[in-house]
């Protein structure tokens, strides 16, 4: 049997259904929300008409178990708060056609928590054991609702973690999720490695107050540490970053938040990424020692939260060269080799057994927002590279 791009592309179109936003193809279907969990649970339905075991574990990723040893494909269905329809779901549900189309056994994996609702990568850094599940638990999303509470919703589903052992690899087919393939009209990355990130939450505590009366050299107003921070970090980075490198303050809770406040408190997001495991050291000390300076100049207190990250991860040579070769059946000439800038569950599952990872271009570049979109033609392509690189592979093991 072969794969039904058909059937492919309706079960992506079904999958979106979950937690469809109503606004182009978009989806919110945040890790462990009811529109994840039941997501989840339909696609624990369309693995077991696959022929596959559906397995729960305890922090609620979804394998789907071929029996014996087999190779493992997927990726995650959460999404982001403002998520597109792709992101994810476009691997696990190529896993899932090849699965059901291949003779080979295939095992299909829906990670949780890969948006980092309240981590990075939770789902798969847990299982991989690069994060302990106490230590996990105790994690918070925006709100202040732990990793622990939220798993609790899907605990009556959870059959125990899967040994990795059964498994001899894992590939992730993904969108690109930036302008690299689009720009260059190619079809296909293959992806050389991986960026490493890291992510924190910093604190600045100075004095709430009445925003009529509070003479401004008097004050000690959050929003100003936070501006400030910002100002002198963008401008201290310059002479040790690269142009791959990048970093974002992309959640702000500024407290009370009212505009005839002076702002008492700040809390924001503070994430940074590059290729170079080195130069996330050096910037950890330079963000430190700003807000330190900061922190001191306006009279404010300074607190961190737990420091999430992961390293930079090399794909392994092997099944590299499978999607290579995959790519250069499909779209000869159209594709490229290419490092990923977003992070992916393959990182952690590297610590367990090789992995390999597949793009397909993101039009305009667009992806963690409605609008992320990709066309038929390239959703396509990609799952006929899968289908070529798992034919190469067991032509190997035979
Ligand atoms: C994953 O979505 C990432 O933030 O790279
Ligand atoms: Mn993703
Ligand atoms: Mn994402």
């Amino acid at each position: 049997m072969s794969i039904d791009p058909n059937r492919f592309l309706a079960d992506l179109h079904k999958l979106r259904e979950f937690g469809a936003s109503g606004i182009g193809k978009g989806v919110v279907r945040p890790a462990y929300s009811p529109a994840d969990i039941a997501a989840r649970k339909w696609l624990a339905g369309r693995m077991g008409e696959a022929g596959l075991e559906p397995h729960f574990d305890p922090v609620g990723n979804l394998f789907g178990l071929a029996p014996g040893t087999s190779l493992l494909m997927g990726s995650h269905s959460d999404s982001q708060p403002e998520g597109g329809w792709l992101d994810g779901a476009l691997g696990v549900i190529a896993a899932l056609e090849i699965a059901r189309s291949s003779d080979q056994p295939i095992s299909v994996v829906s990670f949780q928590d890969e948006e980092g609702r309240f981590g990075v990568t939770t789902g798969s850094a847990v299982w991989s054991g690069g994060l302990p599940l106490e230590q996990a638990d105790q994690l918070t999303d925006g709100s202040g609702i732990t990793f622990g509470a939220a798993r609790s919703a899907m605990a009556e589903l959870s059959k125990g973690f899967v040994e990795p052992s059964r498994f001899r690899g894992f590939i992730e087919m993904h969108i690109e999720q930036g302008p690299a393939l689009d720009a260059a009209g190619q079809q296909i990355g293959v992806v050389s490695d991986i960026v490493g990130i890291r992510d924190m939450s910093i604190t600045f505590e100075g004095q709430q107050n009445h925003a009529g009366t509070t003479p401004m050299h008097l004050r000690r107003d959050a929003f100003q540490a936070l501006s400030l921070f910002n100002a002198r970090l963008n401008d201290r980075f310059r002479n040790v970053v690269t142009p791959q490198t990048v970093w974002t303050i992309g959640r702000v809770d500024l407290h009370p938040n009212a505009s005839s406040i002076v702002p008492g408190r700040v809390r924001f997001s503070m994430q940074w990424r590059d290729g170079d495991g080195d130069r996330l050291i050096r910037m950890e000390e330079i963000i430190r020692a700003t807000a330190q300076q900061v922190a001191d100049e306006l009279s404010m207190t300074l607190s961190y939260g737990p420091m999430l990250g992961l390293e930079p991860v090399a794909m392994d040579p092997i099944l590299r060269a499978a999607l290579e070769l995959g790519a250069e059946q499909v779209s000869p000439e159209n594709w490229r080799g290419m490092p990923s800038g977003a992070l992916h569950d393959a990182t952690n599952v590297a610590r367990l057994m090789p992995v390999a990872m597949l793009f397909v271009p993101s039009i305009d570049g667009i992806s963690h927002d409605f609008a992320e979109d990709t066309t038929e033609d390239d959703l396509i392509a990609g799952l006929c590279v899968l289908e070529h690189a798992v034919r190469a592979l067991a032509g190997r093991s035979e």
